[in-house]
């Protein structure tokens, strides 16, 4: 028989599913703002953080919610060929396909954005920024200094990367919007809503204040580590629940668990 334990499990399988979005304070502060920002007169955007934080899912979330509205587009998965990168921003812009094998002229396509300025106004989404060359980052500002096209531009943040930021991102035209770890509450909310979604009922009630307090502490808020300490845990608990029953408790939740989730993370050293 499958355990009760394996369904908790998967629902801490750190995935991008924008259907299992949450409205936390951390990722509703910044979905505002990033909403106001693409309102006003365009400008480039930058939603920027440590890594697990949210940007992904919130980048998404933006997109399933204007793409019906807006002329919205978003890319997923950067492609460093420089090429391939300006064929598909082609087709955003022209809603044309470029002849296989051809390049798209730059200067050309800053010229139809000149022209269509006023008339529409394009807004790309472009996730992991990190992974963009700065050549391709001029080009995308230029493409941007028309006037037609808007960029969303996800980076996260570590200590060489912010250097980036500072060098490329400090200008004026660029508005920032951090992302950060999630408080206390986000994580309280974060894990049961997570268990709730899934009718997980009796395991969401079980995980408590104190369980919550070492989870943040061990997670420092952080979404994708608050993922992968949940899914060890299930996955402890599950092997308990075959092999070892008595070891667990149905009714009660289990610090020393946690605790066993995060040394085999090596989040404690014992
Ligand atoms: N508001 C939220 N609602 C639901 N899940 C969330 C939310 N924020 C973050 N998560 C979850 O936390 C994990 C990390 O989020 P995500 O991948 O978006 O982070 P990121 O900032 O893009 O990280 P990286 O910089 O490594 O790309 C994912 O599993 C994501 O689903
Ligand atoms: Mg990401």
């Amino acid at each position: 028989m499958e355990s009760r334990y394996c369904d908790a499990k998967n629902v801490f399988i750190d995935s991008v599913d924008v259907g299992d979005y949450i409205a936390l304070d951390s990722s509703d502060n910044a979905y505002q703002q990033l909403r106001h920002s693409l309102d006003k007169p365009l400008k480039m955007i930058l939603l920027y953080g440590s890594p697990g934080t949210g940007k992904s899912i919130l980048l998404n979330y933006l997109y399933q919610n204007s793409k019906y509205q807006k002329d919205i587009h978003y890319f997923e998965t950067p492609t460093t060929n420089e090429r391939e990168f300006f064929r598909k921003i082609f087709k955003v812009i022209t809603k044309k396909d470029l002849p296989p094998d051809t390049q798209v002229n730059f200067s050309t396509l800053v010229d139809y954005c000149r022209e269509i300025r006023g008339k529409r106004e394009i807004i790309i989404l472009l996730d992991e920024a990190q992974m963009y060359t700065p050549d391709m980052m001029e080009r995308i500002r230029l493409l941007s200094d028309t006037r037609s096209v808007k960029f969303v531009v996800t980076l996260h943040k570590t200590d060489k990367e912010d250097l980036i930021a500072k060098e490329h991102f400090q200008s004026r035209i660029w508005e920032v919007i951090q992302l950060h770890n999630g408080s206390r509450k986000d994580i309280q909310s974060f894990t049961h809503k997570k268990l709730l979604n899934k009718n997980l009922f009796e395991i969401a009630n079980t995980i408590r204040s104190k369980h919550i307090d070492l989870i943040h502490k061990l997670t420092k808020g952080n979404y994708r580590e608050t993922n992968k300490l949940l899914f060890t845990v299930f996955e402890i608990y599950e092997y308990y629940d075959k092999n070892d029953p008595s070891k667990i408790s149905h009714e009660n939740f289990s610090n020393k668990i946690i605790e066993m989730a995060a040394i085999k993370l090596g989040y404690i050293h014992v």
